[in-house]
């Protein structure tokens, strides 16, 4: 962990996270008030997805039960935790009935939505996915576990990159013209949350489909849709909300 934070290529980011960490402390007292928001707008999943296709929806369940399978086997063998998934049934759900060009996800981690999204690019037969991702700094050697359940054969449709969302964003945004559907599920601090999106907002139109983990954490998705009067739709999932906007 030491090695890590002394680092140069990784000691900004370690320090910035920490800081916002700290001031966003002292906010946890609204987070209450958040999760009621949240409560009150979150919808029925199986709702949503019989209105639009239910038979996705299916595909997108067998496809997740396959990919919990596929993580664990590799997963198992490793002495290192690197945490759960997202949401990866609705992402797929989502890519595949709408099949976005340009995606972009920020948070990686073992991979759970990386693998997701590149398995519905190929379902697809288009599609290209930027990551952007940042070491875990606790665990030895961490940048050889990022992605490591993402199958070889699906790695021709993707650009990672691991030094951090503020540089990541900056150079994908480089490449890209426009970003179709962005997957926001990294730094959940409100200040990294608004980073991102005002150096993305660019890059996003009426028809971009943006989707956001852990949105109970702090005010930012609220904040969002509420100071630019967006739609957005709320789910649970384990415990924990997402927010999508875009559809
Ligand atoms: C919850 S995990 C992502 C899980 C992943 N989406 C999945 O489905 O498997 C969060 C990831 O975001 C990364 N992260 C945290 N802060 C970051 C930052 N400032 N820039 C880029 N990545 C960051 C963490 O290191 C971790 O790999």
């Amino acid at each position: 962990m030491l090695l890590n934070i002394a680092n140069k290529e990784y000691f900004p980011t370690i320090l910035r996270k920490g800081i916002y960490r700290f001031k966003e402390m002292r906010s946890n007292k609204k987070r209450r008030e958040i999760i009621n928001w949240c409560e009150k707008n979150c919808e029925d999943i199986l709702i949503f997805a019989k209105s639009l296709n239910i038979d996705l929806w299916n595909e997108a369940q067998r496809f997740e039960k396959k990919l919990k399978k596929h993580a664990n086997s590799i997963l198992s063998s490793l002495n290192v935790n690197l945490g759960g998934g997202s949401y990866c049934s609705l992402i797929y759900f989502l890519i595949r009935l709408k099949k976005p060009k340009t995606i972009v996800e920020t948070g990686v981690a073992a991979g759970f939505s990386t693998q997701t999204i590149l398995s519905a690019i190929k379902k697809n037969g288009h599609g290209f996915l930027y990551s952007s991702d940042f070491p875990y700094f606790r665990i030895k050697d961490p940048e050889k576990y990022i992605g490591c359940i993402v199958d070889q054969k699906l790695k021709d449709n993707w650009k990672l990159y691991i030094k951090g969302d503020k540089r990541n964003i900056q150079e994908i945004m480089r490449k890209i013209d426009k970003v179709d559907f962005l997957h926001y599920d990294s730094d959940k601090s409100y200040s990294g949350r608004k980073y991102i999106f005002n150096i993305l907002k660019s890059k996003l139109n009426a028809d971009s489909i943006l989707m956001m983990d852990d949105i109970h954490d702090n005010a930012f998705f609220k904040n969002y849709t509420e100071k630019n009067e967006i739609l957005f739709r709320i789910f649970k999932y384990n415990n924990k909300f997402l927010g999508l906007i875009g559809i």
